[in-house]
């Protein structure tokens, strides 16, 4: 069996973070969203990993490299525009060949790995297989209708009136029936090449595929709340351990975990936190359910439920909360009680304002 992860796409969500960076490379606890992905493929005993990238495929090279960080063998399949998840199956008939694989979108963050599930569609005569979760808003996500027997009856990508609660999360399981189907659909409206609609098509012509339901987190890491959110679970897992400096007048509380590199002065840091290597944080309080980036800068602040990525900074911020810092990114105090807000925004930035 071999794996798919998909690593291309736009980010539209993400935005402004996405323009410069893959959405698959934002930190869960100071790691790639995408490196827990290949370590529960790996874990699952699959080594074979083709990644579909885009127009971050650099950036993702030099995340993932060549795989055996991870024990996996990588190829890169170049998507050269994001036309569907069903279009990068296309793309990757070569080499997919006729085997079967796991395909594993490259945004999701699953707790507790894929390994039974694999285990259970090698072990099964299903032509697909899908993992599914209940949701309370499924508008957002793949639905899909499922029988008494397990089987998947309908489904749908994204409906305005869902007709369950059932999510496809980014995880499927194919036998090489799906390169027909893939084949055999046309774009949905809006442009994309739908791997839902591929399914469909499956299941239109007799062929089983089967639902897998989970109850453990996951999370589409598409949204900055999502995003937190996972950081939150993966950050309740973290066993503390003090690598840095952390100096006579700094208190760390609970689970901490502090990277060679990064230096502590005067500041309470409050578990479940990690703080990257070459990070420094001074007369400041951080955490809980915070990841400090590397190379991060945070003096005379407290921040708390938030990600700083690498060489982000902040400086007089007396509360930061639920925030998502992107890298060198700079917050200060103003010089004087401001009168009004002076704002530099990206594209599509949200500000939320107190007053
Ligand atoms: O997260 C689960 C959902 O993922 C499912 O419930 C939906 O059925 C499925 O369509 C998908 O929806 P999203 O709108 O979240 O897909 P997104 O565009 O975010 O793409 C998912 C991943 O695939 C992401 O890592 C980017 C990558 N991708 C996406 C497209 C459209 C590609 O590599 N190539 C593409 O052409």
């Amino acid at each position: 069996m071999k794996a798919l992860v998909l690593a291309g796409g736009t980010g539209s969500r993400l935005r402004p973070f996405t323009h410069t960076r893959a959405k698959q490379l934002l930190p869960i606890a100071n790691q790639p969203v995408v490196h827990y992905a290949l370590r529960a493929i790996a874990d699952a005993g699959i080594v074979d990993v083709g990644v579909v990238v885009g127009g971050h495929a650099d950036d993702i090279r030099r995340a993932v490299g060549d795989g055996s960080a991870f024990g996996l063998r990588v190829t890169y399949l170049h998507q050269p525009e994001p036309l569907g998840l069903a279009h990068a199956v296309l793309i990757a008939r070569d080499f997919l060949q006729d085997d079967d694989f796991l395909l594993y979108l490259g945004d999701n963050y699953l707790e507790g790995g894929v390994t039974e599930f694999v285990r259970r569609s090698r072990a099964g005569r299903d032509a697909a297989r899908l993992l599914l979760t209940a949701v309370p808003d499924p508008t957002a996500f793949g639905v899909a209708e499922v029988d008494g027997d397990g089987l998947v009856r309908r489904l749908e990508e994204k409906p305005e009136q869902p007709r369950s609660d059932l999510a496809m999360i980014g995880v499927y399981a194919f036998t090489p029936a799906v390169h027909e189907a893939v084949r055999a659909i046309a774009p949905s409206g809006r442009g994309e090449l739908e791997l839902t609609h591929a399914v469909q098509w499956l299941i239109d012509r007799g062929l089983g595929v089967r639902a897998e339901t989970t109850t453990m987190p996951w999370r589409d890491t598409g949204s900055v709340d999502d995003l937190l959110e996972a950081n939150r679970h993966v950050l309740d897992r973290l066993e503390g351990r003090v690598d840095g400096k952390v100096d006579a007048h700094s208190v760390l509380v609970g689970r901490v975990s502090i990277a060679e590199g990064a230096v502590v002065k005067g500041s309470r840091i409050v578990g479940p936190a990690v703080i990257g290597p070459g990070a420094v944080i001074s007369n400041s309080s951080v955490g809980p359910y915070t990841a400090i980036g590397e190379d991060c800068r945070i003096e005379d602040s407290a921040i708390s439920f938030s990600v700083l990525l690498r060489g982000a900074r902040v400086e007089g911020a007396p509360c930061i909360e639920q925030s998502l810092i992107g890298r060198e990114a700079v917050v200060a105090a103003a010089p004087r009680p401001p009168q009004a807000h002076r704002l530099v925004l990206g594209d599509h930035s949200k500000v939320q304002l107190t007053s």
